[in-house]
């Protein structure tokens, strides 16, 4: 049932405070993580050495995310790695490292072939963070941890990848509790994702401003993302969303790369879309876009008030709350939803079940 909304996608992407604060729930205490949501074997924590994560889609670029999370706050390394490349190749183990598998529907058959050809490696064990219980990748994984979204409806994934996001925070900082992260920091951290809910909601606060701004996408053939640091997963989410729903070829490169290739195809007609986080790379992004803006291209920035970026002439600006930097892309990517929602509603496309596409790709 839809609801009050015209498409599964849009109610999908307005249940997201709602589902994120179900993930979250009996997950988190007021001060840490309750690692009893591994379930009784959660030991395997303090022995986690190295992680690797193999996923496909949106849930291949949830896995980028947690790369960023885990190497900062627990200083673990990690590989992430699709599927379809992961299972026909000879994996190197290193010694104890954590195999994780990222999926909406548990049933991605790359995913799957993945879990199983693992399963005969060394790894420490096996974890899948997955939003469908009755799962083949849950039966056949040691360790689950349940995303909570409910029922995605949409081909195009939202909630299932906040809530991804959500639950690789969760395990993140679990890991890196075991890691020597203190108490202080934890705590700071638990309290902040306490207040994702409220933060998503806020996010969501722009639809009518991105809808409007959407009118100027429909005739566009290309557009281009920016982000940097954990904001580059969060560009090739917002690129492939676009690509898949409204049928724009769009592409996503880390704002750092303009330069070694991607700035030649900038002029007049290149929409520009730059996710700016408030943090140390706050600067380093403002000189990019400088260098877009001085070859004409079309700016579309999404950042909170404090970067002033709002002020900027040649900007379509569109604001995003501050937030603490750890939970800068799963709220920015909200936005990016409904611009991708908009656009394709503006084209007319099948949004809920676009062309080509399957909800759960259960063939190779
Ligand atoms: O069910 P899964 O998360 O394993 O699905 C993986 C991809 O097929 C999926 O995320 C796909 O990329 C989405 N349609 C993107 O919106």
């Amino acid at each position: 049932d839809k609801g009050e909304f015209r498409h599964y996608m849009m109610k999908e992407i307005y249940e997201q405070p709602k589902v994120i604060a179900a993930c979250l729930e009996g997950r988190i205490s007021e001060s840490k993580v309750l690692t009893s949501c591994f379930g009784a074997d959660s030991g395997f924590l303090k022995e986690v050495e190295n992680v690797h994560i193999v996923a496909c889609g949106t849930s291949y670029h949830a896995g980028l995310v947690a790369k960023y999370w885990l190497e900062d706050l627990a200083g673990v390394p990690c590989s992430v790695e699709v599927a379809s490349e992961y299972r026909y190749r000879k994996v190197a183990v290193p010694k104890n490292t954590l195999f994780l598998t990222l999926s909406q529907s548990g049933e991605t058959a790359d995913t799957l072939a993945a879990l199983r050809m693992a399963k005969t490696l060394a790894y420490l064990t096996t974890l899948a963070i997955c939003n469908v219980p009755s799962s083949t990748l849950v039966r056949e994984s040691a360790l689950t941890l349940l995303t909570n979204a409910g029922a995605e409806i949409g081909v195009a994934s939202t909630k299932a990848f906040t809530t991804q996001l959500t639950a690789l925070l969760i395990t993140s900082v679990a890991i890196a509790v075991e890691n020597g992260l203190s108490a202080e920091k934890e705590k700071a951290l638990v309290q902040a994702m306490r207040s994702l809910p409220s933060y998503v909601n806020a996010a969501l606060q722009e639809d009518a401003h991105i809808k409007k701004i959407a009118d100027r996408f429909a005739n566009k053939h290309h557009a281009l993302f920016l982000g940097r640091g954990a904001m580059f997963p969060i560009a090739l989410e917002g690129s492939l969303k676009l690509k898949e729903i409204s049928y724009i070829h769009a592409e996503a490169y880390p704002a750092g790369e303009l330069k070694h290739g991607p700035l030649a195809l900038v002029d007049e007609n290149m929409p520009i879309i730059t996710m700016v986080p408030h943090n140390d790379m706050l600067d380093k992004l403002k000189s990019n876009l400088q260098e877009v803006a001085a070859r004409g291209g079309e700016l579309y920035v999404f950042a909170d008030k404090d970067t002033e970026l709002n002020n900027e002439k040649n900007i379509t600006f569109t604001e995003v709350p501050k937030v603490e930097r750890i939970l800068e892309p799963i709220v920015h990517t909200i936005p990016l939803q409904l611009l991708s929602y908009h656009v394709a509603v503006v084209k007319g496309t099948d949004v809920d079940q676009p062309r080509n596409l399957a909800k759960s790709v259960t063939v190779e």
